[in-house]
């Protein structure tokens, strides 16, 4: 391994700048994805550390007619109102205020940029469904792991996901994980003939990102971070024994 010298500081941002510039991407070109490219990608997700180097789950593209019968079938669930038994939990319920705040604000951010207002119930929901047709980019994928696994193993994934990610902003291209497709497990199961023991984790959309499309023109903000960042220098103050 070559010995890596510390980034001065005024290059810091320069070099870290792939990760502060990924975004979510709702709205792709047309331009298609090689698969040679996505292969590429892919093998950059899979660098990604795991516990015990177990490498969890899997990502599953879906093209075709499989990805029109998934997602029409999807849509018809969601329009019917059936819900559906998650394979995992992802909120917190109920939900803390700060962070009913958090999620406020991003959904306000994406229809903010597409101008939907607030009390614009069937803007909303078509913005939602554009989650099950993956945004329309040319690559759908869906995201599943062994339902034998615990939270640590969904926690290696997630780093994958956002090697995926990574690697795509860092080649130009765009991507949006879509939690929306675990609400559903049982249809994506079904219709991609998956069996019960693989849980659905997420979709993820990925392409080359629409410029002009008002919808990537969406920006979230991050909680300070002495929010999430503590320094514990010291012991406690004595408890009794
Ligand atoms: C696991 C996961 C699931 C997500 N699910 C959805 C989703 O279903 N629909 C959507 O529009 N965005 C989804 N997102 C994108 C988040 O809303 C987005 O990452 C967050 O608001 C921060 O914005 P940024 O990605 O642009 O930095 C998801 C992100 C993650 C990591």
């Amino acid at each position: 391994m070559k010995n890596a010298e510390p980034v001065a500081s005024h290059d810091l941002s320069a070099a870290l700048g792939f990760l502060h510039d990924r975004r979510s991407v709702r709205a792709y070109t047309a331009r298609d994805v090689p698969q040679a490219l996505l292969a590429q990608l892919l093998c950059a997700a899979r660098a990604a550390p795991s516990g015990a180097n177990l490498q969890p789950g899997r990502f599953i593209q879906v093209s075709g007619t499989a990805r029109e019968t998934l997602s029409n079938a999807l849509i018809h669930r969601v329009r019917g109102g059936h819900e559906e038994r998650e394979d995992y939990g992802y909120f917190p319920r109920p939900m803390p205020m700060l962070l009913r705040k958090r999620q406020v604000a991003a959904a306000q951010a994406l229809y903010g940029a597409l101008g939907i207002a607030r009390g614009d119930e069937a803007g909303r929901a078509a913005q939602f469904e554009r989650n099950y047709r993956f945004f329309d980019a040319p690559v759908a994928l869906v995201v599943t792991i062994d339902a034998a696994f615990g939270a640590g193993g969904y926690m290696d994934l997630g780093m994958a996901l956002h090697g995926l990610q990574l690697a795509a902003s860092a080649v130009g291209m765009g991507s949006c994980a879509i939690g929306a497709l675990a609400s559903h497990a049982d249809t994506v199961r079904r219709v991609l003939d998956l069996p019960e023991d693989q849980h659905i984790v997420c979709g993820v959309a990925l392409g080359w990102p629409d410029g002009d499309a008002p919808v990537n023109q969406t920006f979230t903000e991050r909680a300070p971070l002495h929010t999430w960042f503590d320094v514990r220098d010291g012991l406690p103050p004595a408890s009794p024994e």
